[in-house]
Order: C-alpha cells, then sequence, then structure tokens
C-alpha cells in the first residue's frame, strides 16, 4: 500500500494552496505567519501578513518598532499577546541572535511566544530540519488517521497525537509534509462534515474505515463560558475624548479603552458608582449611545457605551485626552473600535 506521507506529499504539490509566506520561505516570515496563524484562520492572516511584512521586513525592523506601532498592524487579530510577544522575541533576536532566528531547537523554544508547535513549525518549514509540529487541524486528522479515543486535550491523548505526528515525517520533506497535513485539516479532513470522498488518504483512514469521523478528536466538555455586562463612558470635550490604557499584561495588553467597569444588573443606574470604584472618575450620565457584544475566548460581554458629562477626572497616567481625528492611531481592542466608530458619528 502507498505509505501515508506519500500519498499526502503528491496531493499536496498538486492541491496545497499558495500562500504569501510559502513563496519565499525565510525564518523570520515563517515565524510570523506561524504566530498569526494561531486561532486565526488563513483568510484573515493574509492581509495582515502583507501589511506585516511592509512594515517590518525583517527582525531588526521589528525590534525597532514601538510597541504602539505594532499593536496598530495586529489590531483586529485579537489575542494580543501574540503581538507583545513577537516584539518582545524580535528584541532579543536581535540583541542576542544578531537579528537571525537560531537554528538551536532549545533557544528557538526560550523565546516569547514560542511553544512547541511553534519550534516545530519553524525547524521544519524554515530550516527543514526533520521535525513535527500540531495543532488543530493536525490533531483532528491525526485522530481521524488512526482513529484515536483518547482525549485529544488530554495529555495522554497530547503524547500520543505528538508521537503519530513524529512517526511518520518523511526524510528531508517534513517542512512540506507538516504543511501538507494544514491543509488537508483546513479544506478536506474539516470538523464538521469532513469531505472523505475528495481525500487522499481515504483508502488508510482508520476513522473512515470504522465510520467514527464525526466522533474524532474526542474532546473533554467545555465549561460554559461566563458573560459579563459593562459600561463604558464616552466622555468629549473640545473634540477629544477621554481613554484609558489597559495595563501593559493581560487581556488587551496595553491597548486604549473607553473608561469602563462592570455592572450586576443596570447598567444605566450604575454606571456613575461603577466608574468612581473602577477609577475614581466622576461623570454625568447621557443618552446611550449602544450595544456592544463580543465573545473572547474565555467569556462573553455585553458593553453598554453612554455619552457621559465629566463632573471630575482623576489625575492618572493612564487616561488621555485624544483628538477625535486621532483615534485610529490608538490600539483597540474590537469592542472600543465599535464605540470609536460611533464617536466620529456625533461630530
Ligand atoms: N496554519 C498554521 N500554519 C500554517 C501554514 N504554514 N500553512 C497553512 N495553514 C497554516
Amino acid at each position: 500500500m502507498t505509505s501515508l506521507p506519500r500519498l499526502l506529499l503528491d496531493w499536496y504539490h498538486k492541491h496545497g494552496r499558495t500562500l504569501p509566506w510559502r513563496d519565499h520561505p525565510n525564518p523570520y516570515a515563517v515565524w510570523v505567519s506561524e504566530i498569526m496563524l494561531q486561532q486565526t484562520r488563513v483568510e484573515t492572516v493574509i492581509p495582515y501578513f502583507e501589511k506585516w511584512m511592509n512594515l517590518f521586513p525583517d527582525v531588526t525592523s521589528l525590534a525597532n518598532a514601538s510597541e504602539q506601532e505594532v499593536l496598530n498592524a495586529w489590531e483586529g487579530l485579537g489575542y494580543y499577546s501574540r503581538a507583545r510577544n513577537l516584539h518582545k522575541a524580535a528584541k532579543t533576536i536581535a540583541e542576542k541572535f544578531n537579528g537571525q532566528l537560531p537554528r538551536d531547537l532549545t533557544e528557538l523554544r526560550s523565546l516569547p511566544g514560542i511553544g512547541r508547535y511553534t519550534v516545530g513549525a519553524i525547524a521544519s518549514m524554515a530550516f527543514g530540519m526533520d521535525e513535527p509540529t500540531l495543532d488543530g487541524n493536525l490533531r483532528r486528522v491525526f485522530a481521524r488517521l488512526f482513529d484515536v479515543d483518547e482525549f485529544a486535550d488530554s495529555p495522554a491523548g497530547e503524547k500520543i497525537l505528538w508521537e503519530l505526528a513524529a512517526q511518520n515525517l518523511p526524510k528531508g520533506e517534513a517542512g512540506d509534509y507538516n504543511q501538507a497535513l494544514m491543509d488537508l485539516g483546513a479544506t478536506i479532513c474539516l470538523p464538521k462534515n469532513p469531505r472523505c470522498l475528495l481525500c487522499p488518504l481515504m483508502e488508510i483512514c482508520e476513522a473512515r474505515k470504522n465510520s467514527t469521523q464525526d466522533i474524532r478528536p474526542v474532546m473533554k466538555l467545555k465549561k460554559a463560558v461566563p458573560h459579563h455586562v459593562h459600561v463604558a463612558a464616552v466622555i468629549l470635550q473640545r473634540r477629544r475624548v477621554l481613554l484609558a490604557q489597559r495595563p501593559p499584561e493581560g487581556l488587551l495588553g496595553g491597548m486604549w479603552e473607553f473608561p469602563n467597569g462592570r455592572v450586576k444588573e443596570n447598567p444605566a443606574k450604575e454606571l456613575t458608582k461603577v466608574l468612581y470604584m473602577a477609577i475614581k472618575l466622576r461623570v454625568k450620565r447621557e443618552a446611550e449611545l449602544g450595544v456592544i457584544q463580543h465573545a473572547y475566548t474565555h467569556f462573553k460581554v455585553t458593553v453598554h457605551a453612554f455619552q457621559c458629562e465629566p463632573v471630575s477626572i482623576p489625575k492618572n497616567k493612564n487616561l488621555k485626552w485624544v483628538k477625535v481625528t486621532e483615534l485610529d492611531d490608538y490600539p483597540m481592542g474590537r469592542v472600543d473600535r465599535r464605540i470609536a466608530g460611533k464617536v466620529l458619528k456625533l461630530l
């Protein structure tokens, strides 16, 4: 029987996707694309990747950029710690490794934001090393191909899947093999309704043989995600609006937002108290500008945005009056960018 790598590579050479980071694979481009592609679809990433490579064509230009420039270029991709880690790692590579990504796997792994998956991807795709990798697509493909009935999101399942990824690697072609698996997962071996009849691995797939495609990979039941309600204040004065900068670490770290706080039941009633408790900001509530919903990985939020008059503004380094016409220069998450859109319409 023809082997898994041969079937897969033959398919990839005919049907693999043409993607901008595959045109001229250099280690920096592979690294940037792999970080962008974590939890984000290829179609979303392509325009961001192209813009990024124009703005920061190499490690040194990224290392020399300001955090604001970096977060601005990332805005809309989500999971902003990825951008902050890329930036931190670029500075380390510029200082310690002469601006070149290290080829040593332990050194690569020591860089911020580079875990086992990214090490395997960079080593195989950029350096031609015989290294396995395992992302969500590959987990699904291997769980089906070998009909793995262990929880894929358990340590035991992870161990089995990494072993399968390593066992079948074709020598000298690991980069193409890993990318072929990614393409197969994204276009054929789909989470729902896999297109088995088009699959080059149809004949050797254990899940297809056992009709278990729909129950592989086996995942633990997810906990229900909490839902929070927030109020945000839009305080306009002389064509400027008051923004707050978030703490440097954590969710949306270092990004800008409209002053806000979490409420229990009644956003309009609780607004003044919540803003005072959160940042000692005293306001008078005016009209409601809109309600915005957003889902993060671990929780959902509903944000009620109100126009407010300032009563007293604390002396706080994280607060800044920003010209409405310059709002675009301040990196924000999706919710606050939507509120900013409503502010522009007020003028
Ligand atoms: N997803 C993650 N990395 C990828 C790559 N190099 N090509 C296509 N999809 C991917």
